[in-house]
Formats: C-alpha cells, sequence, structure tokens
C-alpha cells in the first residue's frame, strides 16, 4: 500500500466511535523517510481541528525540544499518534480505540522505516514498547527490537503542567542525540545540493 492510499484509507476508517465525533482524523507529519519516528497518544482539540498532530502550546513545546537537538518536524523526524482520531473531552484512548488504530501506525511504521523511535508519554509507550512501562521510571531508556532502538520522553503536556521535569527531559533529548549521531548521523547530515 501507497502513502496516499494509506492516507486516504486511514480518513475513510470506521473502526471504533471516535470516527461519530471527529472533525478530521490526525494521520502524521513530516519526512516519511525519516531515521527517527514520534509517537504521541492522539489528538486533542486543535489537532482534530486542523488534522496535524502537536499543534498548539504542547506541539510549540515540541517543536522546542526538537529543536534543541537538531530535528524539525519538517525535515527529520515523522510524527504519528497511537489513534487518530480525538477521544472526546481528550480522555485517554480506550484500549479498545488503541487496538482498532494501532494497525494504522504499524503501516505507517512499515513504511517509514525508522531506526529510532521515541515515544511521547505513558500512552505511547506503553503500546509501543511494553506494558510494564512506567513513565517516571523509565524515560530515557533504550529498549531494542529487531534492530530498532526504542526510548520514551515525558509527554509535552505533561511537561507544561509539570516543569520540574523538564531538566530531566533535557538530558533524555541529548541522550536521543548521541544516539542519533550513533546510529543514524545522516540524520544530521546537511542535505545534498
Ligand atoms: N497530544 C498527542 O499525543 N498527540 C497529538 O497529536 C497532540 C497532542
Amino acid at each position: 500500500m501507497t502513502w496516499e492510499e494509506l492516507e486516504l484509507s486511514c480518513g475513510m476508517c470506521k473502526k471504533c466511535a471516535l470516527y461519530e465525533t471527529r472533525t478530521k482524523p490526525v494521520f502524521g507529519v513530516g519526512n516519511r523517510e525519516a531515521d527517527v519516528m514520534l509517537i504521541g497518544e492522539g489528538p486533542g482539540e486543535r489537532e482534530d481541528l486542523t488534522g496535524e498532530p502537536f499543534v498548539g502550546r504542547g506541539g510549540k513545546l515540541l517543536d522546542d525540544m526538537l529543536e534543541i537537538i537538531g530535528l524539525s518536524r519538517s525535515s527529520n523526524v515523522y510524527i504519528a499518534n497511537i489513534v487518530k482520531c480525538r477521544p472526546p473531552s481528550n480522555r485517554d484512548p480506550l484500549n479498545t480505540e488503541q487496538s482498532a488504530c494501532i494497525d494504522w501506525l504499524r503501516r505507517q511504521f512499515a513504511l517509514v522505516k525508522p531506526k529510532i523511535v521515541v515515544c511521547l508519554g505513558r500512552i505511547a509507550a506503553g503500546r509501543v514498547i511494553t506494558e510494564e512501562f512506567k513513565i517516571t521510571r523509565d524515560h530515557g531508556k533504550w529498549y531494542e527490537k529487531n534492530g530498532v532502538w526504542f526510548t520514551a520522553l515525558f509527554h509535552p503536556a505533561a511537561l507544561l503542567r509539570d516543569p520540574n521535569r523538564r531538566p530531566e527531559t533535557f538530558g533524555d533529548l541529548k541522550e536521543i542525540e548521541r544516539k542519533i549521531r550513533e546510529v543514524c548521523p545522516a540524520t544530521y547530515a546537511p542535505a545534498a545540493e
């Protein structure tokens, strides 16, 4: 399936009840050939209206976090969510909704073929890395599966609520930069003329 086919069928998805209340499904953005993939939880209000992940205050913070380590959503990462449609009132996506939606993410992962995956927050880490994941305990740790390196950061919304987490997150970001330079240094290579 091509990217275009995938995005089109995702846009028509009715596999769970979230389609009934969505404005726009939020498929993903960024460089589809990036070696680094970021995975969030699911769209909030602004994302539902615009169809783009991580807009608004959390999105601005995410962009700032990426900039600290020389990344940007338009050039060297791809960003997607566990669920593509907004859970009403921004509640956590239900397990049944996550399970209904996860195949879209699997297909995105199969097309991007990232070398490093950064989960944003406990929902993404619990679904993508391990059910046992505890974000306060396990953020910044590396997990290797089939040659792909996975880690997790506090969710930008959590960092907005609790700025005390920011120094730890800065350390995690620098560690991600180190890992990128080790595993996929081309992420930082200037684009060919
Ligand atoms: N939070 C997420 O996890 N994803 C988004 O796209 C927006 C907010």
